[in-house]
């Protein structure tokens, strides 16, 4: 067997045909497609009981903290490629949660103005506290982006908080956010203000696409089977190849990133003081939104 199995792939099936009498083509056919099967099968999943488990064969993960002491969190890497493919909508007038840690690193030289939202009192770099699902205290048309990286899923009201972003935006502003797809509970987070939810790719499309603009929102997925693995035993970033890391396999989504740019149109008449109320209106707005938005997107890009 061990000799079909490597031997056999290298003959070539035509030139045995030619070569071969009836009978012993016969069965040299047969053996072929036996081996094939067999490596199909194989490759496909191994037998039962074949899989080495090493040293992930254990019930509680290897680093219960994301492995955040010893590298680069695997999480964090997406959320990096992420937003360092979208560094040009880090401009203006920037929001970020927690900290600005993101705003300086990819923002750099076009923010003009870093503000840094928290949810309690008592975090220094904070300069707004402020709930995102009821967030009055901040003026409509504020930020020019809003980095909202691994926040959504602590926030129970999901579709509230996207409301919040779409209002406190200014017209064409981005939203830049990001969301656990596959992952252990934050203790941290849980303890602080709970922790409710996950996304799908497709959940975070149609949550946000119910308020921003349908042609607005652009969705990515990223991991694999492999990543996800690493990052729920808490492996990092730096103990997996960059090809490993790079292949995304949809079915297995460790963060789901999303960017959405705020209504250009319902925004600049609702500044004018012109609120759109008729269908007609609804409609004209649709359509001047979308050609607003390919011209923006055009000057942006
Ligand atoms: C893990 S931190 C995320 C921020 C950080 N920049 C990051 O990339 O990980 C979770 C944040 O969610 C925020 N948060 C939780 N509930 C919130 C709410 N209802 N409104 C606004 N922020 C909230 C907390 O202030 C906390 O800073």
């Amino acid at each position: 067997m061990h000799f079909c199995v490597t031997y056999m792939p290298l003959l070539n099936k035509t030139s045995l045909r030619k070569v071969l009498p009836d009978e012993a083509w016969s069965i040299a056919r047969d053996t072929f497609n036996r081996v094939r099967k067999f490596q199909r099968k194989f490759e496909r999943r191994p037998c039962v009981g074949w899989v080495r488990f090493g040293s992930l064969r254990r019930v509680d993960p290897i680093d219960p903290n994301f492995g955040f002491r010893y590298g680069t969190v695997i999480d964090r890497y997406y959320i990096q490629a992420f937003l360092s493919q979208q560094a040009s909508d880090i401009r203006g007038h920037v929001l970020e949660v927690e900290n600005n840690a993101y705003t300086r690193r990819f923002g750099g030289a076009r923010v003009s103005r870093s503000d840094v939202l928290h949810y309690t009192e008592g975090n220094p770099k904070a300069t707004i506290v402020a709930d995102l699902t009821d967030a009055r205290e901040i003026l409509s048309d504020t930020f020019d982006c809003i980095i909202l990286t691994q926040t959504l899923q602590f926030i129970y009201d999901m579709r509230a908080a996207i409301n919040t972003l779409h209002r406190i935006l200014r017209p064409g502003g981005v939203v830049l956010a990001t969301c656990h797809g596959i992952s252990q509970i934050s203790g941290y987070d849980m303890d602080n203000w709970g922790e409710y939810w996950r996304l799908t790719g497709l959940s975070g499309r149609k949550l946000f696409m119910e308020v921003f603009p349908t042609n607005c929102v652009t969705v990515q997925a990223y991991g694999n089977v492999l990543a996800v693995t690493a990052f729920l035993h808490g492996l990092t970033a730096q103990e997996l190849r960059r090809e490993e890391l790079d292949y995304q396999d949809p079915r297995y989504e460790v963060i789901v990133a999303i960017r959405a740019v705020s209504r250009l149109w319902t925004k600049t008449t609702h500044c004018l003081g012109f609120p759109l109320h008729a269908t007609k209106s609804a409609m004209l707005a649709a359509a001047v939104n979308a050609h607003l938005h390919s011209e923006y997107m055009e000057v942006t890009l």
